[in-house]
């Protein structure tokens, strides 16, 4: 069965949404649109936000996204995660749609209507380092498969090196907050966060300029001060790559001992036993592909367990995966899967709702708090 999504009718994303990899490279997407600025070349985000090379691609995106994704993108559009949010705001200008409230009082939809580009994207994504201590099978870049067959690109033994540094950091911050109308900062990275000596007085940083600081981690890597520290700046959100319901899937497929799966469950509940506010919120976040979606009445069932904040089932992206066809789900496990999740709905009382974000599904509960997220359409159908 297909896991591609339709291609969006318009991206509206870049004005929302846009982030700076390892090597300054700053791109308005997932970073699949071809980049026209670098902090090493072009200078700081703020002169790069407001060149005319951004802004012709911003434009071109909305008005020639069907040839720029055939020719410059190569296709990666179809494989869009942000089609909901495009499909969305498409029905809302183009249709006389309803906007969730969420969106109509960001400062960036009155710019995307007139044209213009003033306030900073509502949210930045800064990948930090690219070095990872784990090897998901699915990941794009760590991939255990990828790396037992040396099947590696090119200059990739030079990328894993790259890391940015506080300063960098720093100054991107300062120029989102000066061109005004930045909410959300992402920390991630081509490899694991966690792993960059300045992490902790990154997301101070953020914090201490009053933006929404969201962290991207394999979340096993760190101490209890750390912990105790993301407590007390009240970092926002801790976006958990889980990718598992079990130990044993855990551990299978991402080459790691018990001991890292007993860390990470350990993390998870020392944070949702010491956070005195509803800060950090957990997302227990979960890639489903071949090798764990047996495992997905025990993502659903640990989440309710540990009192996660959501829990989301996400589609595997293949597109540039190594050997993505072994990892791809297939149809018998779709129609498998899918009465796992009915029943757990049916367990916990889930309900649909609506929110703001990414998924095509939502649900929640009066049953438990978690909350229940997925775009893997398949699952709920
Ligand atoms: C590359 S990881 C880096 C941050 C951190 N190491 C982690 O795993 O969260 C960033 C995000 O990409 C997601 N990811 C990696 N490979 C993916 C794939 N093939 N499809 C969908 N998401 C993927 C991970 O789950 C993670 O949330
Ligand atoms: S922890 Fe993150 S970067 Fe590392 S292998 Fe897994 S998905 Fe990739």
């Amino acid at each position: 069965m297909e896991s591609m999504s339709k291609l969006p009718k318009k991206c509206y994303f870049g004005h929302l949404y846009s982030r700076m990899s390892t090597n300054g490279t700053y791109t308005v997407c997932c970073g699949r649109v071809p980049s026209v600025g670098n902090y090493h070349k072009e200078g700081r985000f703020k002169e790069y936000w407001k060149s005319d090379k951004l802004n012709t691609l911003l434009l071109s995106l909305q008005d020639n996204l069907k040839e720029l994704n055939e020719t410059w993108a190569k296709g990666h559009c179809d494989y869009c995660p942000h089609t909901v949010i495009n499909n969305r705001l498409y029905d809302y200008f183009e249709n006389d749609g309803e906007l969730l409230e969420d969106f109509l009082d960001l400062p960036q939809i009155k710019e995307i209507e007139n044209k213009v580009i003033n306030s900073a994207p509502d949210t930045f994504n800064i990948d930090i380092i690219n070095v990872c201590d784990q090897r998901c099978n699915f990941c794009w870049h760590w991939a255990h498969d990828m790396i037992e067959d040396e099947a590696q690109w090119g200059d990739w033994g030079e990328w894993i090196k790259e890391k940015i540094s506080l300063e960098m950091f720093k100054s991107v911050v300062d120029d989102l907050i000066e061109l005004g109308g930045c909410y959300e900062i992402q920390i991630g990275g081509g490899g694991e966060p966690l792993l960059h000596p300045d992490i902790h007085e990154m997301i101070r940083y953020v914090k201490k300029n009053n933006l929404y600081c969201k962290l991207i981690t394999n979340f096993s890597r760190i101490t209890d001060k750390q912990l105790d520290d993301l407590i007390e700046v009240e970092a926002d959100e801790i976006l958990i790559n889980i990718s598992a319901g079990t130990e044993k899937t855990y551990i299978e497929t991402r080459q790691v001992t018990s001991r890292v799966w007993n860390k990470l469950l350990y993390n998870i509940e020392y944070i949702i036993k010491n956070r005195t506010t509803t800060k950090p919120k957990i997302i227990l976040k979960n890639i489903l592909n071949e090798a764990n979606i047996h495992d997905v009445g025990e993502m659903i069932d640990l989440g309710i367990k540990l009192k996660v904040d959501v829990i989301a089932l996400r589609r595997f992206l293949e597109d540039e995966v190594y050997q993505f066809e072994d990892k791809m789900i297939q149809d018998n496990q779709y129609k498998k899967y899918n009465n796992i999740v009915k029943n757990k709905l049916m367990k916990y009382e889930y309900k649909k709702y609506e929110d703001s974000d990414s998924f095509t599904h939502t649900f929640n509960s009066e049953f438990t708090n978690t909350l229940l997220k997925g775009d893997v359409v398949q699952l709920f159908e």
